[in-house]
């Protein structure tokens, strides 16, 4: 079957209260639009076009531009004017299904039913039962239940107000038909726009038959007009997401508290606690922990590691039986080594940390690469910046670093060096050996301790009280 999806995406967006064109907003981290462009996508279509109108150039910087023609609506006059811009791009042998940039949990196997269904019939409409019919376009059948028209909120009679089965938008014909049916319509209704929703009518007065497809899960089909349903349906999005997780074997400890906004993969028996969030491609491997509170991007952890609670990982790759966290910030180009411990405040940017090394207690690696079994004392800085260069600190095998030490960059520690605390190291240091930078430490004795003056203590009572 040759498919032409046309997705319409010219609305304002006016509820969504934003500078942002409401098909940008998201779902799962995704843009609305490119919901529906992958869905459609999946049909395994060649080209497809979107009708776009507010804020162009935003729109189509955002979205994968693949096989996609972009089709200007100026004004928006209307959902059969939208389709109408894209009439010159419709082959007569295609099936066009039109789609809607602001539905973006409609599914693949929704619209492949939809474009089936034209093998009897001439048009087919996606319909569905809400509990709350109004606002949308009610589907009239005749006494044989025949699908006659459909007729909008605002031009409806009390009858037809009654009629529970309404229009979702999208629909399937061929393209023959459906530039036929385009240059018909008018706009004689109530908001003096072009309905698609007209071809309806047409199709039955040619004597065709329209069929609908009956979509029982209204959220399928629910488009967003305001924020209010963007996080309603961010939510349906959600427990699917979770759900999907939870059958594969993963362990949330809340799927209510946990967001996917990406792709995430995950081995056997990983556990998740509560309020993690994780953005992009993120793959956990077997066995892996990660307790509450972590954000967690584009990132890959493999076996058997844990994170702890209130990390931060962007863009790192993170090796077996590491242990990281709680309160660890690990950022873009890190690689951790199997058996890396990150503790606590610690911070860790653009290095690769060997197999087995630790890096407990407030500090801060950046620009470095460190061997194996290397210990990092608490407090230990590298000084990776000049104020307008980077420079990189090469720390060797079984390196032990003293607490509250500056490692002044470019430095290189051999394999083996320890560095006594407090040091501030600025050149290199030789194999095997001890080097520290400190003063001497002095005692003066019979020193007296400052006693407060009786006048400014008074003062200062005072003033405290
Ligand atoms: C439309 C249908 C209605 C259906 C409802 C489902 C028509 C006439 N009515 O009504 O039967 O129940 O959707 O939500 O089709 N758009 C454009 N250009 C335009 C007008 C609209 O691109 O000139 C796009 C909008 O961005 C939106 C979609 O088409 O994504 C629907 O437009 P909207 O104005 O919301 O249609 P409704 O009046 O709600
Ligand atoms: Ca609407």
């Amino acid at each position: 079957m040759n498919l032409f999806p046309i997705i319409l995406a010219a609305g304002q967006g006016t509820r969504m209260n934003s500078s942002l064109p409401k098909v940008l907003h998201t779902i799962g981290g995704k843009p609305m639009l490119q919901h529906v462009i992958d869905c459609c996508g999946d049909l395994g279509v060649e080209k497809m076009a979107i009708v776009y109108g507010h804020g162009g150039d935003l729109v189509q910087d955002a979205i994968n531009k693949k096989n996609i023609y972009w089709v200007l609506q100026k004004d928006q006059k209307g959902t059969g004017h939208a389709v109408a811009q894209a009439a010159s791009l419709i082959e007569n042998d295609a099936t066009v299904i039109i789609a809607y940039g602001d539905v973006p949990l409609i599914k693949t196997k929704t619209l492949n039913m939809l474009a089936n269904s034209l093998d009897s019939c001439i048009l087919s409409v996606l319909t569905t039962k809400p509990d709350n019919p109004f606002g949308y376009g009610r589907i009239v059948r005749d006494a044989d239940d025949k699908i006659l028209s459909i007729v909008e909120e605002k031009d409806a009679n009390d009858e037809q107000r009654n009629i529970k089965e309404v229009n979702t938008g999208f629909i399937a014909a061929k393209g023959v038909d459906l530039k036929r049916w385009l240059k018909q319509l008018e706009p004689n209704n109530k908001q003096g726009e072009y309905y698609l929703t007209d071809c309806i009518g047409l199709a039955v007065s040619e004597g065709g038959v329209v069929e609908a497809v009956v979509c029982d899960d209204p959220l399928e089909v629910q488009g967003v007009n305001n924020r209010i349903q963007q996080a309603e349906l961010e939510r349906a999005y959600q427990v699917v997401k979770t759900e999907e997780l939870m059958l594969a074997g993963v362990t949330l400890l809340d799927p209510k508290r946990v967001d996917i906004r990406g792709i995430l993969k995950a081995g056997k028996d990983v556990s998740i606690d509560v309020n993690t969030v994780f953005v992009g491609d993120v793959i956990l491997g077997d066995n892996v922990t990660i307790e509450s509170g972590c954000v967690i991007k584009n990132t890959t952890i493999a076996n058997n590691t844990t994170i702890q609670a209130n990390s931060i990982i962007d863009t790192a790759v993170i090796g077996e039986a590491c242990d990281v966290g709680p309160f660890a910030r690990i950022r873009p180009e890190t690689v951790l080594k199997a058996k890396a411990k990150i503790g606590n405040f610690v911070e860790i940017k653009k290095s690769t940390v060997g197999q087995g090394s630790k890096v407990s207690h407030l500090t801060y690696i950046g620009d470095t690469q460190m061997g194996v079994d290397v210990n990092i004392g608490a407090g230990t800085i590298t000084c990776n910046y000049d104020g307008a260069n980077k420079f990189k600190t090469i720390i060797g095998d079984n390196v032990f670093v003293g607490s509250d030490t500056q490692l002044v960059a470019p430095v290189t520690l051999a394999n083996g060096t320890v560095i006594g605390a407090g040091s501030t190291i600025t050149k290199d240091t030789p194999e095997n050996e001890l080097t520290l930078s400190r003063s001497k430490q002095v005692t003066i004795k019979g020193w007296n301790r400052p006693t407060k003056n009786k006048k400014t203590a008074n003062n200062n009572n005072k003033e405290n009280s």
